[in-house]
């Protein structure tokens, strides 16, 4: 079909109110908005104001009222445990009203927070899902966070409840949630006042006195009924990396929140109710909240939760599995799941084991996306493939192919057309438009669409500081990029410490702040660098104290030990060296990108800045003692 995406996306910059307002007819509100968007505090924007309506309401209830409650809602899929269950829309409801009453008994009121630390099980979806009902606040934390990070949340967030599992499960490795749950709340100021705990039977904790309850007790009372929210409340707070080691509490709203997401499933995804999606990610992740949960289930699909990897599971072709057992439509996933699948099986013979017929889009994001992956699964896979490109802080891709408006063609490697409400300039050191071809800063104008942050947790004057001041009029994304002759996207890099490790967003200066705390370090840097699968992963250059005469492997091993007991093992933080000195321009600044560089084996220049162009020979030296450049 023709696109329809150049007039939906001027049409939606040009009538912003318009434009969302008629989005907004699709869902079901108490009370309708007074106006769409409420301009009078810049920049703090505010969409539906006035308007009054319950967000579980939304994905669950009305389906059900609507003819949908024997549809599958959620389909559990665990090769782990070698478990399937499916839950209809029906059953959904009931678990979550359930889930909801005992909350209420326990005393969660409409804007307490919730921290939900959870493996990939139904309970996750349900307890998110109970605090919307009675307009609780979840932030939910990803199972592969160590208890200091889980501690600085609960530290943050001062959620009157968390809620845990006993055990989540690793491929083969049974990780205990619980004992990591305990040891964040010892290290918490903020204690909750109970912890609900889901036994798994491949392993069950020990419950605190008084303090931790069982889940299935909370499941056992009524059923709540939904609490009206306003539009503008809070539905969950999510944490994200900073360039800092102090996470980010991203806010969402109830109202532009849910018009968004269910805005993109039609128009972006191309899904229509019924159909099966599929987003192979982690509840943990923004991927997660949005298009395992939330969008799906606002626009009447079947979602999959799967609990599992997309390789080193039982079954190679565990991806292809789950789309032919299911029937899934659309998936969407992080490009390394398939450049893991690449690996394992390049000629795609295990694709071809499947049925994948009903199999029509593949969505891929989170991280840069090489042409190689993209073309790869297009072929074998006999799908278009579309890489879209947004963030935590966004809720939903700022820039991509919109399936549903008609696809554009496909331009391989990161590079997508900005999403309908997106006005996204790319700009230079002075603010100004940088012509089509030259990379700058990529900035989006305000007002940001619907379902994007409205601030951080509690923390106003940091979000104005870190996405709004360095350009005012726009959101920093913190991505460079540049826009092409027919306006495509090109996303580049990061301009900030941020890098993307296995789809997962990690910040080196948090790293480096760990590795400066151990007692023999007096220095220390630390660079993404090229990873076959992950993409990038963290490369750590160790300078010691004067006179440390300790093992160099023994001290390498406490400080790769350090990184994973405080940020957890999704850091995947595992190779360091040490290095006389760090290279440094003479006011003093690391050259970590030159380090990237000789790590990555790429072509690099020495800075006419540089105190000591020998150190370079140095590290190259060094790294190339330990394989790099891997190529
Ligand atoms: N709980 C506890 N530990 C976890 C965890 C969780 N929820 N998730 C990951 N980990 C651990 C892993 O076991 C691994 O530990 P190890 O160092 O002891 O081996 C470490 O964290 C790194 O995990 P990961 O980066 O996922 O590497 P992997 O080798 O286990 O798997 C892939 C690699 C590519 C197969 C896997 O990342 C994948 O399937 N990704 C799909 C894409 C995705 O989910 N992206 C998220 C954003 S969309
Ligand atoms: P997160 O908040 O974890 O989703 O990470 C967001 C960051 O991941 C973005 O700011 C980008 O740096 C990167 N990212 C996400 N999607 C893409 C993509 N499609 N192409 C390139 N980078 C991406």
């Amino acid at each position: 079909m023709a696109s329809r995406y150049n007039e939906v996306y001027r049409y939606s910059l040009e009538n912003p109110e318009r434009f969302w307002g008629k989005a907004a007819e699709q869902i079901t509100w108490y009370k309708p908005p007074d106006r769409v968007l409420d301009i009078t505090h810049p920049p703090f924007y505010r969409w539906f104001p006035g308007g009054v309506l319950n967000t579980c309401y939304n994905v669950l209830d009305r389906h059900v009222e609507q003819g949908r409650g024997n549809q599958p809602a959620l389909i559990y899929d665990s090769p782990v445990t070698a478990t399937q269950q499916i839950y209809t829309y029906q059953d959904l409801l009931d678990l979550v009203a359930r889930c909801a009453y005992g909350l209420s008994r326990m005393g969660v009121v409409k804007g307490d927070r919730v921290v939900i630390y959870m493996p990939m099980v139904p309970e996750a979806v349900i307890a998110m899902l109970a605090c919307a009902r009675i307009g609780a606040v979840h932030s939910v934390v990803f199972g592969g966070f160590a208890s200091p990070e889980l501690a600085t949340r609960i530290n943050d967030a001062k959620p009157r409840l968390v809620i845990s599992a006993s055990c989540g499960i690793e491929i083969t490795r049974i990780i205990p949630y619980k004992s990591l749950l305990d040891r964040a709340i010892e290290q918490s100021a903020a204690k909750p006042e109970h912890c609900i705990i889901v036994q798994r039977p491949e392993l069950r904790a020990s419950l605190v006195e008084g303090r931790d309850r069982d889940w299935s007790a909370l499941m056992n009372g009524g059923r709540a009924p939904c609490v009206p929210v306003a539009a503008t409340d809070p539905l969950y707070i999510l944490y994200t990396s900073g360039t800092t080691g102090v996470p980010k509490g991203v806010v969402r709203d109830n109202g532009g929140h849910l018009v968004a997401l269910h805005w993109s499933m039609k128009n972006i995804y191309g899904v229509d109710p019924g159909e099966v999606f599929w987003a192979a990610s982690d509840v943990g992740w923004v991927v997660g909240h949005s298009y395992i949960v939330y969008a799906p289930l606002s626009a009447g699909c079947t979602t999959i939760l799967y609990e599992g990897k997309s390789v080193g599971t039982p079954d190679p072709g565990a991806f292809w599995r789950v789309i032919a057992e299911h029937k899934v439509s659309v998936l969407f996933t992080a490009p390394t799941a398939f450049r893991a699948i690449k690996r394992e099986d390049p000629q795609g013979d295990f694709i071809r084991k499947y049925d994948l017929s009903r199999f029509r889009t593949l969505f891929l994001a989170g991280e840069r996306c090489d042409p190689d992956t993209l073309l790869w699964a297009q072929e074998l896979l006999g799908v278009p493939v579309i890489d879209h490109w947004w963030q935590t802080e966004t809720g939903w891709a700022i820039g991509g192919n919109a399936a549903g408006l008609g696809m554009l063609p496909v331009k391989p490697g990161s590079c997508t057309k900005p999403m309908p409400g997106y006005d996204v300039r790319v700009l230079d050191d002075t603010g100004s438009d940088v012509s089509p071809g030259t990379i700058g800063s990529i900035v989006v104008r305000l007002p940001l669409p619907p379902g994007n942050l409205v601030t951080l947790w509690n923390n106003d004057r940091d979000f104005v500081r870190t996405y709004l001041e360095i350009y005012p009029g726009y959101y920093l994304t913190g991505d460079a990029g540049y826009i092409d002759g027919e306006g495509y996207l090109w996303i580049m890099s990061r301009t900030d410490d941020i890098i993307n490790t296995a789809g997962y967003r990690l910040s080196t200066g948090a790293m480096e702040e760990i590795l400066a705390s151990h007692p023999n370090v007096a220095e220390c840097a630390v660079t993404g660098v090229a990873d076959e699968v992950k993409g990038e992963v963290p490369l750590g250059f160790i300078v010691l104290k004067a006179g440390v005469t300790r093992e160099r492997d023994q001290i390498i091993g406490e400080l790769i030990r350090m990184v994973r007991d405080r940020i957890g093992p999704i850091a995947s933080f595992k190779v360091a060296i040490i290095v006389k000195r760090l290279p440094k321009t003479r006011s003093g600044k690391i050259l970590r990108g030159t380090m990237k560089k000789i790590a990555d084996g790429e072509p690099y220049h020495v800075p006419a800045t540089i105190d000591d162009p020998v150190i370079l020979d140095e590290i190259r030296e060094s790294l190339r003692a330990i394989g790099y450049p891997k190529k």
